[in-house]
């Protein structure tokens, strides 16, 4: 089985971990459009992600997210998904994933996150202490990543060599499965 003929190449992985940035690259390497889960919730939600959170809370967020990105991975088309870093923690979203793609993990070292996350204030679940919140949340969700069927650490990588790791294990297993 080959890669195009798996439809959708999925990121998943903690806030801060390069899913963005290496999925723009995966996406102009394979001619493929890029879909962003969080983006396709601003728009559908006609807000940004903070409002959601503050004005209706996580739980309303999380259902949201559910239902953009089942219909995000609902079109047969082939694409880059980048995901937001919570959107594992439902097991139906889990399992769609699993079966609409290849799901590759990324993962970096907390304090790696915490220097990329610092600056930018999009992310209402780090408001306040930032490094505490990093370093509780990835305890919180040490696990919530293995359903994926690659994990990638990008602590020390450049966006260039993720995304070429990406492709030669995703070949691999195009081969393998061939
Ligand atoms: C979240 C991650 C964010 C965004 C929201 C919640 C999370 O996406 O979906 O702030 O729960 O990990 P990124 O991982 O793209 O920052």
């Amino acid at each position: 089985m080959q890669l195009r003929q798996q439809g959708k190449l999925i990121l998943v992985g903690f806030m801060g971990t390069g899913k963005s940035s290496v999925g723009s690259r995966l996406a102009e390497r394979l001619g493929w459009p890029l879909i962003d889960s969080d983006a396709a919730i601003v728009r559908d939600q006609n807000r940004d992600i903070s409002s959601i959170f503050a004005t209706d809370g996580e739980t309303a967020f999380r259902e949201i997210e559910s239902r953009v990105l089942a219909s995000l991975l609902k079109t047969p088309d082939c694409a880059v998904v980048s995901t937001g870093g919570g959107a594992v923690l439902k097991e139906e979203n889990r399992k769609l994933m699993r079966k609409t793609g290849i799901v590759v993990a990324l993962k970096a070292s907390p304090e790696r996150i915490v220097s990329r996350v610092l600056q930018d204030e999009s992310r209402p679940l780090l408001d306040g202490d930032v490094r505490g919140r990093v370093y509780r949340l990835i305890e919180e969700r040490k696990h919530a990543y293995d359903f994926a069927h690659f994990t990638l650490d990008t602590t020390e990588m450049s966006v260039d060599d993720v995304a070429a790791a990406i492709l030669s294990m995703t070949n691999h297993v195009a081969k393998e499965n061939t």
